[in-house]
């Protein structure tokens, strides 16, 4: 599958490109589609898509999303040969709606704009909403996509961090590290640096956030993200110890954020923090 990203809105939304092709993937592997298809994707202002509006639907105001299906039968029907994909369609999302409608429904911009992503893409599948029992179909599979997603930016998750880390106990050190893990389902769990007078152990704040994740019934599959902050120069990256401890606590796939005080910020992965790594594969 392929999804063909064009931002005409502002360059700070291009983080939209991987965030939705992955949930271009969620979809189609939930509706068990393996055709080869192509999405394109705008991002563009209330004023073009008032244009497209207009021109193609003639409703002559701004709306959220629009998606043009090219294809009228989805998947059985469609035999691809080789390996060119099939254009599905064209989904354009205005950014400045995107930004009205969660302020207005009080959640995050990415909850929004990952929302109007999938419902104009299940257009593009054939599904609609304009009779109720259709709607119900439609709405449910969007939620049911939509579930398991972290809509909270890297920004506020630094924030978590940044709460974690005033419950650091440091007389030793004074060094201050804050962490939070988020879980697929939404819920986080806080981690800050434990000291002792016997100094090798102390606990890290990440590991205390995994542990106390870990605690709370939930095991590596279910885990999305892990942040962390402290007052350093650049970015505050885990320790050998957390990284081993990460490397086994935390899946492969899951997003991990650094951040200091400053505002700085860096993604990383597992993989990037501990490559060849020893683990059970290794007794
Ligand atoms: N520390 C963390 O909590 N996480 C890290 O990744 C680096 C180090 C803590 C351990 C100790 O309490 C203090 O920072 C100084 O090493």
């Amino acid at each position: 599958m392929q999804l063909e990203f064009e931002n005409e809105y502002n360059p700070k939304y291009d983080e939209y490109e991987k965030i939705y092709l992955a949930l271009m993937k969620k979809t189609f592997k939930r509706l068990k589609i393996k055709a080869d298809y192509e999405v394109d994707v705008s991002l563009i202002n209330n004023e073009r898509i008032h244009e497209i509006n207009k021109e193609y639907r003639h409703i002559d105001r701004p709306t959220d999303v629009i998606s043009f299906a090219f294809l009228d039968e989805v998947e059985g029907e469609v035999k691809i040969k080789g390996s060119i994909p099939t254009l599905l369609g064209e989904i354009f999302i205005s950014v400045d709606k995107a930004l009205e409608q969660a302020k207005s429904y009080g959640h995050s911009i990415k909850r929004e704009m990952c929302f109007l992503f999938v419902h104009g893409l299940l257009h593009l599948l054939g599904y609609d909403h304009m009779k109720k029992e259709d709607e119900v179909v439609m709405f449910s599979l969007q939620e049911e996509i939509l579930k398991g997603e972290v809509f909270m930016t890297d920004e506020e998750l630094i924030e978590l961090a940044k709460e974690a880390r005033k419950l650091a106990y440091t007389p030793y050190s004074h060094f201050k590290v804050g962490a939070v893990v988020v879980t697929k389902d939404g819920n986080h769990f806080l981690g800050a640096n434990i000291e002792n007078a016997s100094y090798p152990l102390c606990m890290c704040a990440e590991r205390n956030a995994l542990y106390h994740t870990y605690m709370n019934g939930y095991k590596k599959d279910d885990i999305a993200i892990l942040a962390l902050v402290a007052d350093t120069e650049d970015v505050c990256s885990p320790c050998g110890a957390c990284r081993q401890v990460i490397s086994e606590l935390f899946p492969r796939e899951g997003k991990i954020i650094m951040g200091n005080l400053k505002g700085k910020i860096k993604e990383t992965s597992v993989e990037e923090l501990l490559p060849f790594a020893f683990d059970s594969s290794d007794l």
